[in-house]
């Protein structure tokens, strides 16, 4: 048996995201721009090629994997990756398979994932306002979400959802969405905006420090630290008069890199040891290069003892964002 990956500064890495597109059906403003070059289908690894990189990561001690994008439901036939994935749950070395999704096309696949032994899913939702969900996906349409939603809450799965807090946009809804999401028995994570990708003008205004989102929920609800934890970045509260739980994801306001426990793969196969470095590694080239798996662990792990202490994200009105890429292309 190999042994686990874990880094220099101690932390056991057994959590993978794994990018499986770069492509979305929305453009969200802090994550593309809206005229976005995606990447020609050669580069992309094929289905088969994730799922041998998903094996390799599991010989290697990861127990969780959480699928990404861009919006990894718009990948074609990519319910095969989740079908063969499922069958590693259990005796098969892995604990959880989820996904981060915008939800457009969850009506669709939903019963399908849980079918997969997919248990939870996070849907991103920044507005309950249709015209407002509008301009933030700079076209998505509410409703189909909204329809994705009731899908996979039908087909059992449970549900966190994901709000990027915007200043001036949608902190004065924040109370409305923890009242919808808790009022349908889901989760729900605050995020904080990071300076991710061609920064618009208007980024650094919108940004609005969670404490200050925090402070203004504790008007009208009472908030106390929860056990519930995840081992990722958003540390959670229990909401006595929802009876609901509510994260809030701070990698501004306060840094949580010290228990990172994650690195992520994109859909070409780059590793980033780190969302906010640009330091990264090419795995495409060792998986691509040998029927052997020796090529591509070693590649694994000579990353793995280079990833670094944490991002070094700023609230700042700097022009230039803290790295190039656009989060699409890192999948979050
Ligand atoms: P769990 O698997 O339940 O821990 O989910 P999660 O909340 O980590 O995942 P999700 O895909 O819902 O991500 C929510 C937000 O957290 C996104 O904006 C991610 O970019 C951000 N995020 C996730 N992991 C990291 C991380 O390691 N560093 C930073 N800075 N942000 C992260
Ligand atoms: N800052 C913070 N969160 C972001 N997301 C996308 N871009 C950014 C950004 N620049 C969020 C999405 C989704 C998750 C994967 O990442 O809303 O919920
Ligand atoms: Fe698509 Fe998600 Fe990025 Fe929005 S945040 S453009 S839904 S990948």
């Amino acid at each position: 048996p190999e042994a686990p990956l874990v880094d220099p500064f101690g932390r056991s890495i057994a959590y993978v995201r794994v990018s499986v597109t770069d492509r979305c059906d929305f453009r969200c403003v802090y994550c593309m721009s809206e005229d976005m070059n995606f990447l020609p289908k050669r580069d992309i690894l094929s289905l088969e090629e994730i799922d041998r990189l998903c094996s390799a990561f599991v010989r290697l001690g990861a127990r969780r994997l959480r699928i990404t994008g861009g919006e990894p439901l718009v990948r074609r036939n990519v319910m095969a990756l989740f079908r063969s994935l499922g069958r590693r749950l259990g005796g098969g070395g892995l604990d959880e398979v989820t996904l981060t999704t915008n939800g457009s096309q969850l009506e669709r696949h939903a019963r399908e994932l849980a079918d997969c032994g997919v248990e939870r899913i996070n849907v991103s939702l920044d507005t309950l306002d249709p015209a407002k969900f509008r301009a933030v996906t700079r076209w998505g349409d509410h409703a189909t979400v909204m329809r994705g939603i009731d899908a996979a809450a039908a087909a059992g799965l449970r549900i966190k959802i994901n709000a990027v807090a915007l200043k001036g946009f949608n902190d004065g809804e924040a109370r409305a969405l923890v009242d919808w999401a808790h009022g349908r028995g889901f989760d729900i994570t605050f995020i904080e905006v990071m300076p991710l990708g061609a920064m618009d003008e208007n980024r650094a205004d919108q940004f609005m420090p969670l404490t200050e989102l925090r402070r203004g929920l504790e008007e009208s609800l009472t908030l106390t630290p929860s056990a519930y934890a995840t081992g990722g970045p958003a540390r959670y509260v229990d909401v006595k008069e929802t009876g609901g739980r509510l994260g809030f994801i701070t990698p501004l306001s306060h840094n949580f890199c010290e228990s990172c426990n994650r690195v992520r793969v994109t859909c070409t196969g780059t590793l980033y040891m780190c969302l906010g470095q640009e330091d990264a590694a090419d795995l495409r080239e060792p998986l691509r290069r040998s029927e052997s798996d020796a090529p591509l662990v070693a590649a694994i792990r000579a990353a793995i003892a280079r990833k670094p202490k944490g991002h070094d994200f700023v609230i700042a009105r700097a022009a230039r964002p803290a790295v190039e890429r656009h989060m699409s292309a890192t999948g979050g």
